[in-house]
């Protein structure tokens, strides 16, 4: 079987690494990939992701079996939507269905309406309308833009001083929609389920991100600093609990207002005293939820991924360890940060590293992006784990680069 993977990020690169352990699979592409990808797939950097002609044809030239598209720019864009009218199997929602990701509106909506639990909100369409609504809401109180915003665009205020300053941020053009969310309070964790309409399957492992910059959940809101999983202290019953509440109610609502989503759905909840309640959909697996969940991973994914096509029994296998992944970014992210900087070599195909922003330049790494690259360690617990990913971080020359030092903490006492 011939696969194609959509993206260029450290998700992509989990996604070729786990797809290339499948006895399924006899070739791998990725649209464009990375530099650090090149040893277990076949990339192609002259392609862009959001070359959708290109792409099809290539797809059509090379005889591809399944397309895997990875990041939620292309899904929105509707790019699975032009592959299955050339009757491409592809792993990733159309773009109807991808709204679940691309407006907090419309999953909004959908969870009020099917009484899904997640925060309470409000829906402002102007700067006035925001400034109103202050007078009658709590802080802290979270502002969200109502489009895709790479993990930058939620603030929370915990006054009225900060959230007039965050409306004047969110509300920065004529049309823009601002989402005001009461405050939930808890421990957030990652399930992604594999959804195909009214059949979905999450996996029965969660994983946990550290989302701000800096330790202790200090600075600024990023993509994603790190990961681990399992989660000892998130017990098997709120698994069940968010597949009961949350994960199956979903995907009957998306069947019943007439969407198809098949792909992945990736549930971003708060564990709260009222159980768990949602605080973001995604279209996509997490980044980099997927690179410590994919490693920990037995079972073969591309095997699932026809299984859940043809609505098949799924059966997850995991590692018997856990897995720690620490992101290490350029100095200045989620803000400005300077490209084109020198890091020593590693390896970078056998699943200790999972790259996102670098490219090769006169036979060496040099940084691309603002997550650089996870550095992934397993052991027989967390605490263990962390150790290992910290001993990966340090074999890194890294004098660009910043990392967070308590990736997992929360699970080590
Ligand atoms: P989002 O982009 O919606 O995932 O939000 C980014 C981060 O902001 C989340 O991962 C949470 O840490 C935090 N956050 C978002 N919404 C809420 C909420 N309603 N209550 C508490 N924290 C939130
Ligand atoms: N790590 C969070 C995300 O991928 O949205």
């Amino acid at each position: 079987m011939k696969v194609l993977v959509i993206g260029a990020g450290g998700r992509e690169h989990a996604l070729a690494y786990k797809i290339n352990l499948s006895p399924l699979v006899s070739e791998i592409h990725v649209i464009p990939g990375n530099d650090a990808m090149t040893h277990i797939a076949q990339t192609h950097p002259e392609i862009g992701e959001s070359a959708h002609e290109e792409i099809i044809e290539f797809a059509e030239q090379q005889g591809i079996d399944w397309v895997i598209i990875g990041p939620e720019q292309p899904l929105i864009d509707g790019l699975a939507d032009k592959l299955e009218a050339k009757g491409i199997n592809t792993f990733g929602p159309n773009e109807a269905a991808a709204q679940i990701e691309g407006s907090k509106r419309f999953a909004k909506h959908l969870m009020a309406k099917y009484d899904i639990p997640t925060a309470q909100y409000y829906e402002s369409h102007s700067k006035q309308e925001a400034l109103d609504y202050l007078s009658q809401c709590d802080y802290p109180i979270v502002l969200k833009k109502d489009g895709l915003a790479a993990g930058k665009g939620v603030i929370i205020a915990t006054n009225r001083e900060e959230a007039i300053a965050a409306i004047e941020k969110l509300h920065d053009s004529e049309n823009e929609v601002v989402v005001f969310e009461e405050y939930l309070e808890g421990e957030e964790f990652s399930l992604m389920t594999l959804v195909n309409g009214d059949y979905a399957v999450p996996f029965d492992c969660i994983a946990q991100d550290h989302k701000r910059a800096y330790d202790n959940d200090q600075g600024p809101n990023t993509g994603g600093m790190g990961a681990y999983c399992p989660v000892p202290h998130i017990d098997n019953s709120v698994i069940k609990e968010t597949n009961q509440q949350i994960a199956q109610p979903i995907a009957q609502s998306l069947k019943s207002e007439g969407y198809h989503f098949f792909g992945l759905l990736y549930i971003g909840a708060m564990l709260t005293n009222e159980g768990p309640k949602v605080i973001e959909f995604n279209a996509r697996f997490g980044d980099p939820e997927a690179q410590v969940l994919l490693k920990r991973m037995e079972s073969d994914l591309m095997q699932h991924i026809i299984d859940l096509k043809n609505k098949q029994p799924i059966q997850f296998k995991w590692r018997d360890s856990s897995i720690v992944g620490v992101m290490l970014a350029s100095k200045g992210y989620p803000g400005s940060y300077e490209k084109g900087k020198k890091v020593s070599d590693f390896e970078t195909n056998n699943g200790t590293y999972f790259v996102s922003g670098l490219k090769r330049e006169d036979g060496h790494f040099v940084t691309s992006g603002g997550r650089v690259v996870l550095a992934l360690g397993e052991g027989k617990d967390i605490a263990t784990a962390k150790r290992e990913a910290y001993k990966a971080v340090n074999a890194i020359e890294n004098e660009a680069l910043f990392y967070r030092e308590d990736i997992g903490n929360k699970a080590i006492h």
